[in-house]
């Protein structure tokens, strides 16, 4: 039988342990993965206990809390605090979502955390999101027009054609879908994912924009658009609840349609 082993370099080590301060009782153990590229070591998963009498309900409260109170080497994207920015998307008790919104008390047991899967990791929780940005910008998110703007007003949408873009408008690209989908995991350097192509039939969907022949000439592709095989991670995983299989589905509808 075929065996299949990691790089030495990728394996992950046992790390540090940060034991709660004497006199805690209600303690809960964090286990965070840990890869400082300067150090020449190899990933580590260091165990933090917390009191949780100290500690704010989210799981981003206690990552907050270990970097001011226990370690300050931990690093960590986040800013909202409120699902909002997606910039706390990581892997949290084995799935991708939002540290903010996530609550602690909704897992048992160890809080185990992982940078978001299948992304370069630029140090400890942070992934490196160069490509997926560079393949938000390859589907030219923004409203592309041919005709003059009326000369008085803005671009005006009915409410049926504003209502269009619910469930679109309210994605906050934080990857968690294109990070769960196994088809993004092998093909990310040419399959744009449920996140970007989500993005894509946002603009796809507005009635504002002119350039819905060339948007879809540009994902008529057997790697960019039909690398979904609908699998669904990416809607299962969602922590804004929305569909980016559905978006998809939509655009291979309209890619079929403008050929009968
Ligand atoms: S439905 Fe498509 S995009 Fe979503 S996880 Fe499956 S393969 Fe990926
Ligand atoms: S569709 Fe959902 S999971 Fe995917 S990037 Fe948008 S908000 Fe995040
Ligand atoms: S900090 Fe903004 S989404 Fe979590």
């Amino acid at each position: 039988m075929a065996q299949f082993k990691l790089p030495a370099n990728s394996q992950i080590k046992g790390g540090k342990v940060h034991k709660a301060q004497p006199g805690a009782r209600d303690i809960k153990r964090f286990k965070v993965y840990r890869w400082d590229p300067d150090s020449g070591q190899n990933p580590r998963l260091d165990t933090y206990e917390i009191d949780m009498a100290t500690c704010g309900p989210m799981v981003l409260d206690a990552l907050i809390k270990i970097k001011n109170e226990i370690d300050s080497t931990l690093t960590f994207r986040r800013s909202c605090r409120e699902g909002i920015c997606g910039s706390c998307a990581m892997n949290i008790d084995g799935s991708n979502t939002l540290a903010c919104t996530k609550a602690i008390d909704d897992i048992e047991g160890d809080v185990n955390i992982y940078p978001l899967p299948h992304m370069p990791v630029v140090k400890d929780l942070v992934p490196d999101l160069t490509h997926v940005y560079a393949q938000y910008a390859s589907i030219k998110p923004w409203i592309r027009t041919q005709t003059p703007p009326p000369p008085d007003q803005e671009r005006l949408q009915s409410k049926e054609d504003r209502a269009q873009l619910d469930g679109l408008y309210e994605c906050i690209l934080c990857f968690c879908c294109s990070t769960a989908c196994p088809s993004y995991w092998w093909n990310g350097e040419r399959y744009l994912g449920p996140a970007i192509l989500l993005q894509a039939y946002r603009w796809i969907a507005d009635s504002r924009d002119e350039a819905t022949g060339e948007r879809l000439d540009e994902l008529q592709d057997p790697f960019k658009l039909y690398r979904c095989h609908t699998i669904m991670n990416c809607t299962k995983t969602c922590p804004k609840g929305l569909n980016p299989a559905k978006a998809i589905a939509e655009i291979k509808k309209l890619l079929v349609q403008r050929q009968v």
